[in-house]
């Protein structure tokens, strides 16, 4: 079946917000690199590269339905924040923009019959889910510890033992 132009669009979009997510990523990671703390740049840089991994997802889908890929340019990220919260803040944000831009594409699938866009995409909505909820709770625990140096490094010392979560270890494109 060949894949609905919209949709062929949109997924070719989603590569693009994905990448974008990515460069985000990676921005705040080189943020937390000029900081102590190790930990959180270690945990955004494996956030960049599942990201990547999402990009490559939707590269490798449209490949296999035998629809046009386009890659478009990457846009410049944010370079700079207030402080540690305020990253984890952007990163919420950002989550939640991508969990949108996906149930946006779902509807359009759904609309136009495609299930096995919908099987794809149901992946991504789960993956979201995740992704919010682990970036929430450190949003929750990063107010508790408030300006506390002490806690902030236990904080740090957690993120940076975070091992890859989503991607899907069973994925061939995620980890
Ligand atoms: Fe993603
Ligand atoms: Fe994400």
């Amino acid at each position: 079946m060949t894949l609905n132009p919209k949709l062929t669009k949109l997924f070719n979009e989603q590569i693009n917000n994905e990448m974008a997510s990515s460069y985000i990523y990676l921005a705040m990671s080189a943020w937390f690199e000029q900081t102590p703390y190790s930990g959180f740049a270690q945990w955004m840089f494996t956030q960049s590269r599942e990201e990547t991994m999402h990009a490559l997802k939707f590269y490798q889908y449209l490949v296999d339905r035998d629809a046009k890929v386009e890659l478009q340019p990457i846009a410049k990220p944010k370079a700079d924040f207030k402080n540690v919260l305020d990253v984890f803040e952007h990163s919420l944000k950002q989550e939640q923009k991508v969990t949108q831009q996906i149930n946006d594409l779902f509807e359009v699938a759904e609309q136009v019959k495609d299930h096995a866009s919908k099987n794809l995409l149901l992946w991504f909505l789960n993956e979201q889910m995740e992704e919010e909820k682990s970036v929430r709770d450190m949003i929750d625990r990063l107010k508790l510890a408030g300006n506390d140096p002490a806690s902030l490094l236990v904080l740090d010392r957690e993120a940076g033992a975070r091992k890859t979560t989503g991607g899907g270890a069973s994925d061939k494109a995620g980890e």
